[in-house]
């Protein structure tokens, strides 16, 4: 007698899933009948992420949801909302933090800093439909989104109000996209990781504006690789900030956090 549960395991491990007895669990747990189950593992052994088959992502100890072909939250960005705790926390003895959360996927780094840095003004720009729309869901009751490219997608309203700006753009250069696991190569869309020749071709374009909405003791923070960090400081001081690099070998991140100079 084959035991079906033993039988996921297996496929799982086949497919090169590293941690097929807690896929297997999840999977299981979500699928309704059989039928459902079957369909979940045929997809997961096309290698799409075990995130968008569940229909959501663990981040920070939150459960968001995470359509098909939306970005997945990753742990090392959990160091921007680490990052950007502190000065959440100076602009609210001032009044209510205005908070945007640029290039925000399905709504991560702006859900966890308001369930972590406590009451916030937030505001969340994506440029993707099925972002927003899972961004809307998990920021529901939380803050606001808006469908656009970056900074133009904003009330005007905003502009010199921002206290905290927390960025995690795509930023892999995109002759390196080939090398990234199938995973994200095939079931994340470009736009989400593609950041030009060197991968700072995003950034740049928000710095080129952020002194424009940054609040006059505003913080930006950005995620970035370890490689890009000389290139990307040099261009925060270009752009009037006074950046530093930070990093997490716990959680794997690195990120560039600069405030006006
Ligand atoms: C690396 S993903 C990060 C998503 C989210 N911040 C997170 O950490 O889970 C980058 C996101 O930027 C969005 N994006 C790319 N170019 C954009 C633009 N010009 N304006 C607004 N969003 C953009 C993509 O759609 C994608 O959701």
């Amino acid at each position: 007698v084959t035991d079906p549960a033993a039988e996921v395991v297996a496929r799982l491990r086949a497919a090169g899933c590293v941690f097929a007895e807690e896929e297997a669990a999840l999977l299981t747990q979500a699928a309704p009948d059989a039928a459902a189950l079957s369909a979940m593992l045929r997809r997961r052994e096309a290698g799409e992420p075990l995130e968008q088959i569940l229909g959501w992502a663990g981040f920070r100890g939150l459960r968001l949801v995470v359509e098909p072909g939306v970005f997945v939250p990753r742990a090392r960005t959990g160091l921007l909302v680490e990052e950007a705790t502190a000065p959440v926390r100076r602009a609210a003895t001032r009044g209510v933090p205005v908070v945007v959360d640029l290039c925000c996927g399905c709504g991560a780094v702006g859900a966890a800093l308001a369930h972590e840095a406590g009451p916030l003004e937030l505001h969340a720009v994506d440029v993707d439909d099925a972002a927003v729309r899972c961004a809307r869901r998990n920021l529901a009751g939380v803050g606001r989104v808006y469908r656009g490219d970056l900074f133009t997608a904003l009330p005007g309203t905003l502009a010199g109000r921002i206290d905290v700006l927390v960025v995690n753009a795509p930023y892999v250069p995109s002759d390196e996209i080939a090398l990234m696991p199938p995973e994200a190569r095939l079931h994340e869309p470009r736009t989400a990781l593609d950041g030009g020749p060197d991968g700072l071709a995003v950034v740049r374009r928000i710095l080129a504006d952020v002194g424009r909405w940054l609040a006059a003791d505003g913080t930006f923070l950005v995620e970035t690789s370890r490689r890009q960090t000389p290139v990307l400081v040099e261009s925060a001081t270009r752009a009037g900030l006074a950046p530093r690099v930070v990093s997490s070998q716990e959680l794997g991140g690195t990120a560039v956090v600069a405030s006006r100079a």
